[in-house]
């Protein structure tokens, strides 16, 4: 996309949302570690929840049957009809709660996972957001993948831009971008009123380095965090409709209206506000939410 952003510079997507498998998008570079996690623990099982509107049930459905797993989903009642039918195409148990209330969501997670305890089988439970350290090692090695693409195509990149709502993305985003391409900016966008702090951000991507055994570590200076939030996580934004309507008119692709939209409009407007230089290389990761957009349509 050599025009939309002015003054010579370019604009490329990494397609995280064509990931290979379901509908795509960051959770399945998590779950490649968090389900081997779960297989070399000797779990036959998957227990997760997700909000109304998460991609996260879509993605641990798919990686689940490709890795042989059963999986168990909680679910809030008000959850789209065409995305319970994805997941009853997808084989995916699933066991609706009154509300979308986080408490309910989580003692109903443990009741399914006590469950299937009793019945013999070994349960592996999946926080809501699927934050961990495989989250952070998955997104250290897809910018493993983008730098030596980038290389590859020779197309030098000043800046990469990804979406944030817990942050573990954004950690692994940062540390792979020092840990790969040292002289890149990695800024994360904010779809919450409030983001993770910078310390934990800082502590989440250090435990991933130490596993890695690299001696790279972050530090709250290579971390820029801005916001492109309305009025919190789960509310749409004028400016965010408008970029999930541009990406689709311009260039067929499809963002969604709480996740990758609001984040592509707060890179909208960054650019507005001088952010980058002409003629900068800058990386938008497409980070899905495509279960997110079928939700909202
Ligand atoms: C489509 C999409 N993009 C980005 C994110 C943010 O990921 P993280 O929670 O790791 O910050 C999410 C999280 O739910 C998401 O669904």
């Amino acid at each position: 996309m050599e025009t939309l952003l002015g003054d010579g510079k370019r604009l490329f997507l990494k397609r995280d949302d064509l990931c290979g498998i379901g509908f795509g998008g960051n959770k399945i570079r998590k779950l490649e570690y968090i389900l081997g996690d779960a297989l070399q623990q000797g779990c036959d099982a998957i227990v997760t929840c997700g909000g109304s509107q998460s991609n996260q049930p879509l993605a641990v459905a798919a990686c689940a049957n490709k890795a042989g797993l059963a999986a168990y989903l909680v679910l809030p009642q008000s959850t789209n009809p065409l995305i319970q039918s994805f997941l009853s195409l997808l084989g995916a148990s699933v066991y609706l709660t009154e509300s979308g209330d986080t408490g309910e969501l989580g003692r109903t997670m443990r009741r399914v996972q006590d469950a299937l305890r009793q019945k013999g089988h070994a349960p592996y439970l999946i926080s809501q957001g699927a934050v961990s350290l495989g989250g952070t090692l998955g997104y250290v090695a897809a910018m493993k993948e983008l730098f030596e693409q980038a290389r590859a195509a020779r197309f030098p990149i000043q800046h990469v831009l990804v979406c944030g709502a817990s942050g573990n993305t954004y950690a692994g985003v940062a540390l792979g971008t020092k840990m790969f391409s040292p002289s890149t900016r990695a800024t994360v966008i904010s779809i919450a009123g409030r983001f993770t702090h910078k310390t934990t951000l800082c502590r989440m991507a250090n435990e991933a380095a130490e596993k890695l055994d690299t001696d790279v570590r972050l530090t709250e200076d290579d971390l820029s965090v801005h916001f492109s939030c309305g009025r919190g996580a789960g509310a749409e934004t004028l400016k965010g409709r408008e970029a999930v309507q541009l990406m689709a008119q311009k260039e067929g692709i499809f963002l969604d209206p709480l996740f990758t939209g609001k984040a592509f409009a707060g890179l909208l407007d960054l650019n507005q506000q001088g952010y980058f230089q002409p003629g900068d290389g800058i990386v938008f990761i497409h980070t899905g939410g495509m279960g997110t957009l079928i939700s909202k349509l």
